[in-house]
């Protein structure tokens, strides 16, 4: 997608349409009663406020969140048309909204075979340059479809994009270049999400690291299951041991010249290429499913391809546990007793609970790598889908500085997030009785019992376990993005990492 700014008074662009954002300036209430909507165009461009003219005053468009209108030969534009689509209420307009709104223009569009389109920057709170940084963001969320291998897929893309904006052409020039890395890597996580397993192998997902990793200069190893053995990663190799696939441990690292010694960020993502459960087997209904059991993984080489491209002074190692996990007269058995890599003897009671198993010697082997400070990111249990839905992920984490850091930039990645507890009185319930603890912690907590578990490996380092079963699959399409993999939470990494590295 060619993407370009334009400081040309809106009306004056020729183009085949221009998109225009309306959002409700109307007050609270006094009487009870809801108030008339107040539809305010955002653009100050008084012919294309003119063209809008009747269509506001039939009461038609209300700026409500994501409703559009359009209007064909829009008196005095040089445009062929024009789309108004709604922001929702003045007041909370903001990136978030503004993300959405872009991304459900591109789709409205290139549905009707468009293939530009030109788009007003609104004038955000947070600053234009921001406003045009959303707007691609949310133009490559809109953008990416997962009909691969439909043999009559349909090429309808949009080529072009146009953002009208006014401003330090520098400044804007960059918040695009930005966006555009942000969106770029949201949609390489995607795409290996997408995959199903017998394309995405582990072998294929190393390979497709490998590769991103030679394109923007990222350090990067492709380990198979002798290094396993070699590390002594006990708890990692059970898992894969069943499987006919070979596993890979994925290393990316990212080391800038200049960048201070301290932190050094580790970046652990779960890598299950299918997970059917293993001897504990899942059953058939939505099996389909754990195909993207390796969104954390694939989240982790997404956000490492945009922090290569984006230079941001500090240190970050990317780490993909990669492996299926698979039945087979090789699998672990309910029962086995598993030593990890820290020497932490494992009770394996469920083999379906194998993500945290690839994690703990993940994140042990983060650490021995010189990690100061820990992020995981895995599909990890149906139990954070039970408490947060398909709305939030679940944050959990060892250290309330570094969690507040974290959650500071969600706030500019617009992906939404809840912290959840990870109290000492938990670890109970992994109690073994015949080893240092068991591997899942019974019916209750479900979420939380994972992260405890992982916690059992992360030791004193400041660490955050996302767990993203619940989002990282969009489970009914919406008008700004399709139904698949979401790649959250590629952005979230990404920001978190520049202003790791903009702090003093
Ligand atoms: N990959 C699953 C978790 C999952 C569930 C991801 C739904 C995406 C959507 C994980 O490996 C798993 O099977 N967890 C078990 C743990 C249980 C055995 C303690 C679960 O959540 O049921
Ligand atoms: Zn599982
Ligand atoms: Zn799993």
């Amino acid at each position: 997608m060619k993407i370009t700014i334009s400081n040309t008074a809106p009306s004056q662009i020729e183009t085949e349409c221009l998109v225009v954002s309306v959002v409700d300036a109307a007050g609270e209430s006094k009487n009870g009663d809801k108030p008339k909507p107040a539809p305010q165009l955002q653009t100050d461009d008084k012919a294309v406020n003119d063209a809008a003219a009747d269509l506001i005053a039939s009461g038609e468009v209300t700026g409500k969140m994501l409703e559009t209108t359009l209007l064909h030969k829009p008196a005095g534009l040089k445009a062929k048309r024009l789309l108004l689509i709604g922001g929702g209420k003045a007041k909370s307009f903001s990136s978030y909204e503004l993300r959405k709104l872009a991304g459900a223009a591109l789709r409205n569009l290139k549905t009707k075979n468009l293939k530009s389109f030109v788009i007003v920057a609104p004038n955000l709170a947070s600053g234009v340059p921001d406003a045009v940084k959303s707007i691609v963001e949310g133009a490559y969320v809109g953008s990416f479809e997962p009909n691969y291998y439909q043999s009559d897929r349909e090429d309808k893309q949009i080529d072009e994009l146009v953002i009208a904006a006014r401003g330090n052409a520098r400044a804007l020039n960059t918040a695009a270049a930005r966006g555009r890395i942000i969106g770029e890597a949201q949609n390489f996580t995607r795409d290996l999400a997408n995959e199903p397993s017998n394309k995405m192998t582990p072998t294929v997902m190393g390979e497709r690291a490998k590769k991103m990793s030679d394109e923007v200069g990222l350090q990067c190893e492709v380990y198979g299951p002798d290094k396993l053995h070699e590390l002594k990663m006990g708890a990692f190799w059970s898992v894969s041991q069943g499987s006919d696939e070979e596993p890979r441990l994925i290393v990316m690292r990212y080391e800038p010249k200049n960048a201070r010694k301290k932190p050094v960020l580790g970046l652990v993502g779960k890598g299950i290429t299918f997970d059917t459960g293993g001897i504990s087997i899942k059953p058939a209904e939505g099996m389909e499913k754990m195909k993207y059991d390796m969104a954390g993984g694939a989240a982790m080489i997404g956000a490492m391809r945009a922090i290569a491209q984006l230079k941001p002074n500090v240190r970050v190692i990317g780490i993909v546990c990669a492996s299926e996990n698979m039945p087979s007269g090789k699998a672990q058995k309910p029962g086995d007793i598993q030593i990890a890599m820290s020497g932490k003897s494992i009770e394996v009671i469920n083999t379906d609970a194998e993500g945290r198993l690839v994690l703990a010697d993940g994140l042990h082997y983060a650490k021995q790598l010189g990690a100061t400070h820990l992020i995981d990111a895995a599909t990890l249990t149906g139990a954070v889908v039970v408490a947060l839905g398909f709305v939030n992920a679940g944050i959990f984490s060892n250290s309330d500085d570094f969690c507040e850091q974290f959650t500071q930039s969600l706030k500019k990645s617009g992906e939404k997030m809840w912290r959840m507890p990870v109290d000492d009185e938990y670890r109970e319930m992994l109690k073994s009785n015949i080893a240092d603890m068991m591997n899942v912690g019974g019916r209750w907590g479900g979420a939380v019992t994972a992260a405890m578990f992982l916690k059992e490996f992360v030791g004193d380092t400041p660490w955050i376990h996302l767990d993203i079963a619940g989002v990282a699959w969009m489970e009914d399409q919406k008008p700004w993005i399709a139904k698949g993999p979401s790649g959250v939470p590629v952005r979230s990494l990404v920001e978190f990492v520049q202003d790791l590295a903009s702090k003093k």
